[in-house]
């Protein structure tokens, strides 16, 4: 098999698991408990805390382990929305993943927030004007990603997080496709959430980075765990195997990032030049920041990308035909109807996404088993 759908999960790294044993074994204690196996317990969760502030540049008090990035996103959209001093008027992009969108739609239904959606390009980028035509000065919260999930295209979140500022606005960014890929630190971001199942650490595991001087509304109330930010007895073993494969993640991402962008571009090619009028979505390879190193989009006119998905898994090459999450529905992807994509080509949608262990040879394998399949009428 060649698995080319990194981006919807990964295997768990043994590092990770062998970090996280202990946790479920001997030092299984409650971190709450003030005897010697709770503080053991409560020892190792503080030190997945400090690696994981490290890695993002943050302070310890700035992390909540949560069970992953829907939920790590939801507590930082309403957590901060509900929680915030002023203002109620939200601004996001089309193309976000729905564990932002159906928050900020929640918060629009229940919470009467305004809610503006910011022009995205048809390589899925926000440009910093089309930011600024949206905020308003009483805005309160915008979300955008740090990298989009389908289509791979990384913003300058930095630039758009002044801009937010420069109206007193807080910026949250969903950084769970671009962790490992992109640098993390010193993005100036209020809020930034990953997910543990994309790194190698298991699913159900994640984090929302939410900087300590804002308001912060819970979502989960009780016991008044990680810093009365989410109560519940801690998933120890996750946190500590979420720190130790974000910090194996940040260690290799700058060998990582060149090797799977060159696999990457390669794959492209041989795909683009397999059948007339297939198109790559997002950004141009040969912008190479602003795409996702290992993810490369397409769309396959005259083809369903459910039926390549399907030919290809009969020869043994996993992709996927949109996102994970928005799959087993005949629905074209909302990412590609934003960005102006004709609802039929939308449905011809394919993505491969390459992983950590991809080999050269295994690309070319894809290569062909890919051109073959598109090369057929089907
Ligand atoms: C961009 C983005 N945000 C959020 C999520 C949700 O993360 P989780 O699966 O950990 O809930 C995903 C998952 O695919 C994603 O790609």
């Amino acid at each position: 098999m060649i698995y080319l759908d990194s981006a919807a999960t990964a295997p768990v790294r043994r590092e990770s698991l062998e970090a996280a044993w202990p946790y479920l074994t001997g030092t299984f204690g409650n971190p709450s408990s003030h005897h010697p196996v709770g503080e053991a317990a409560a020892a190792g969760l503080e030190d997945a805390r400090a690696r994981a502030a490290a890695v993002l540049g943050v302070r310890r008090s700035d992390i909540v382990f949560t069970s992953g990035g829907t939920e790590a996103a939801n507590l930082a959209l309403k957590g901060l929305a509900l929680a915030a001093p002023r203002g109620k008027h939200l601004v996001t992009a089309a193309t976000e993943h729905e564990a932002v969108l159906e928050c900020i739609d929640f918060l629009h239904r229940v919470h009467g927030f305004d809610v503006d959606l910011v022009e995205v390009a048809p390589d899925g980028g926000v440009s910093p004007e089309a930011l600024r035509a949206v905020l308003r000065e009483d805005t309160t919260l915008i979300s955008l990603a740090l990298a989009n999930n389908e289509i791979g295209t990384v913003h300058d979140i930095r630039a758009l997080a002044a801009i937010a500022h420069s109206v007193g606005a807080l910026l949250h960014t969903d950084a769970v496709q671009a962790a490992g890929h992109v640098e993390l630190r010193d993005l100036g971001v209020d809020a930034l959430t990953l997910s543990g199942h994309k790194l190698g650490a298991p699913k159900g595991s994640g984090l929302a980075m939410i900087r300590g001087r804002h308001p912060l509304e819970p979502l989960v109330h009780g016991g008044g765990q990680e810093g009365g930010r989410r109560s519940g007895t801690e998933n120890v073993a996750f946190a500590v195997a979420l720190a130790v494969a974000l910090e194996l993640a940040e260690a290799e991402r700058l060998d990582s990032a060149p090797r799977l962008g060159a696999l990457r571009d390669l794959l492209v090619r041989r795909v683009l030049a397999a059948r007339e009028g297939v198109l790559l979505t997002g950004v141009d390879i040969d912008r190479p920041g602003a795409r996702l190193p290992g993810h490369a989009s397409f769309c396959v006119p005259g083809r369903s990308g459910e039926s390549v998905v399907l030919d290809l898994a009969e020869r043994g090459v996993i992709s996927s035909s949109g996102s994970a999450c928005a799959a087993g529905s005949d629905e074209p992807s909302h990412v590609l109807l934003a960005l102006g994509i004709p609802r039929e080509i939308a449905q011809t949608a394919v993505r491969f996404t390459l992983g950590r262990g991809i080999t050269v040879a295994e690309v070319e394998q894809a290569a062909t088993l890919i051109c073959e399949v598109l090369a057929s009428p089907r």
